[in-house]
């Protein structure tokens, strides 16, 4: 298939999808009694996840009892009800997991001087994707609130989807070079953790699914586009920035988020805490497809198989393979056989 052929293909998936979009004015949470409110709410859940708005809330019952002879968090196991013969939700385990004070298979999101990530701050994070280097396979996030700030630590949703329509009806073919297989480059800095991957802002996966690729220049990452991007940009960052365009909220002890990290990107809020109620979130990452089983740190994405001899060949490994680490000398991803830790 030539570039072009696809990039016509993949638009069309992007437009197509939008249609399935509807306005979020309501993030009312389903409230959750007992876990039959999950298994008879699971088609509603999953249209609203993969086609109306690409998320989903739920409140727990502070009533509820999940409890059982697992020390499994409560977020896995609504998960686990969620999943069905037709959609899998395959969980992903992050290397630290294990190594918190306390593990029930969930990643603690709390204000930590111990790791060396932003994440772990009370800092404000600008809009992103999770799971850079797992070659865009971390379909869906959850986000469950343990314990929330004393005075901020919101979260906000931009919608890819309806990004992309926006700069389609601004800009309409010039949108083609988004798809492109060098339109972003994001370099992750750093001795251990380092990776340079190329990629489309914008493409399909190899199910066809819409999926962005996106990330703002922080203090770990650079960011670089191609040429014919450039005068694209900033309207993105505008778009983003409109308030109108992105939804804040703020999750409360028992909420949770399940988010598709395909087509959503998610921001944190900074946050105040007291010393008694410290902001505590769980969060575990899921894929739907067969692509990866445990964290990688792989240069590509997973592009559909027809467009993959056009691009960049990190993005032809049939399966996230290893870890590589970006050699700044030579600029290029080299493949290494130590796990970082
Ligand atoms: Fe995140």
């Amino acid at each position: 298939m030539l570039l072009n052929e696809y990039i016509d293909k993949a638009k069309f998936s992007f437009l197509n999808k939008y249609k399935l979009r509807k306005v979020t004015s309501n993030i009312e949470p389903l409230l959750i009694k007992k876990i039959s409110d999950i298994t008879s709410n699971k088609e509603r859940i999953f249209d609203k996840l993969f086609n109306k708005h690409g998320f989903f809330i739920y409140c727990l019952d502070n009533a509820i009892d999940f409890s059982d002879s697992s020390k499994r968090h409560v977020s896995l196991k609504i998960i686990k009800a969620l999943s069905n013969e037709s959609i899998q939700l395959t969980k992903v385990s992050y290397p630290y997991e294990k190594e918190q004070e306390f593990f029930d298979g969930t990643t603690k999101i709390k204000n930590s001087q111990k790791i060396d990530s932003k994440a772990m701050t009370s800092q404000y994070m600008e809009y992103h994707q999770d799971g850079l280097g797992n070659g865009g396979e971390i379909d869906v996030i959850v986000l469950h609130c343990d314990s929330s700030s004393s005075f901020g630590g919101q979260n906000g949703l931009v919608d890819g989807i309806k990004l992309f329509k926006h700069l389609y009806d601004v800009y309409g073919e010039k949108t083609n070079c988004l798809f492109e297989p060098d339109a972003i480059t994001i370099i992750r800095r750093g001795s251990r953790k380092s990776l340079k991957t190329v990629g489309p802002v914008f493409y399909t996966n190899y199910d066809g699914k819409p999926s962005i690729n996106f990330k703002y220049p922080d203090e770990k990452h650079d960011v670089f586009y191609s040429k014919s991007c450039e005068k694209i940009i900033p309207s993105i960052s505008k778009w983003i920035k409109t308030d109108s365009n992105h939804i804040k909220f703020l999750l409360r002890d028992n909420y949770g988020i399940i988010i598709n990290n395909r087509e959503i990107l998610h921001c944190r809020y900074p946050f105040l805490e007291k010393f008694e109620k410290q902001r505590l979130l769980s969060r575990s990452w899921y894929t739907t497809g067969n692509k990866i089983d445990s964290y990688g740190y792989y240069p590509g994405l997973f592009i559909g198989d027809s467009l993959m001899n056009l691009l960049h060949e990190e993005h032809d490994l049939k399966k996230v393979d290893g870890y590589y680490r970006y050699d700044r000398q030579t600029n290029r991803n080299i493949k290494i056989t130590k796990v970082w830790k």
